[in-house]
């Protein structure tokens, strides 16, 4: 006659299913579960009181910058290319012209042309010796910054110029745009 004795590894796997099925495990197991949780939920809490306290603060560069004295400007466009803006000099008027491309914000170039041409912008006939173009999607304005070619929506735009009267340098000031006919004399 065959024995019928369990196999000694099928004897321990049974104890050991026993021993997790016991009352005293499971309520040690789900003691851990409602510990993990809790432990979770204060984190999640102590996260949140954490980032309360730390204010939402844009760390941006300020809209107004000293440029430098006006005798340092040479005649003709200064770009500033941290800024992106030119600066203007003609003579002792200033003036400064964005260089942000007004379809999706890139930088655009001046270009100076070789010959002077004259151009209706507005219903004046003007005389044009430099225009700026957009290296990604191929706009163009003149150089008053007038758009007439491409996808740009708007000309570019100009900002206001100062002296500032504690050392007399040139203040660009980004936040104020002005129209198209400011100058600044100095
Ligand atoms: S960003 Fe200048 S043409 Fe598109």
């Amino acid at each position: 006659m065959k024995s019928t004795k369990p196999f000694p590894e099928m004897k321990q796997a049974t104890k050991g299913s026993r021993a997790l099925e016991s009352p005293e495990s499971r309520r040690s197991w789900l003691r851990r579960l409602g510990l993990g949780a809790m432990l979770v939920a204060v984190a999640g809490q102590a996260y949140t009181l954490l980032r309360a306290l730390v204010p939402n603060v844009l760390y941006e560069e300020p809209q107004r910058f000293k440029a430098g004295l006006p005798d340092q400007f040479p005649e003709g466009a200064t770009f500033f290319e941290d800024r992106r803006v030119f600066v203007f000099r003609e003579q002792k008027t200033f003036y400064a012209v964005s260089a942000v491309c007004t379809h999706l914000g890139c930088t655009v170039k001046m270009i100076n042309l070789s010959q002077p041409k004259k151009v209706q912008i507005k219903g004046r006939l003007v005389e044009e010796r430099r225009e700026f173009h957009c290296p990604c999607h191929g706009s163009k304005y003149y150089g008053d910054g007038t758009n007439y070619a491409g996808p740009a929506p708007g000309p570019l735009a100009w900002y206001r110029l100062e002296v500032a009267p504690e050392d007399g340098q040139l203040v660009v000031d980004l936040s104020e745009r002005v129209s198209q006919s400011f100058r600044l004399t100095v």
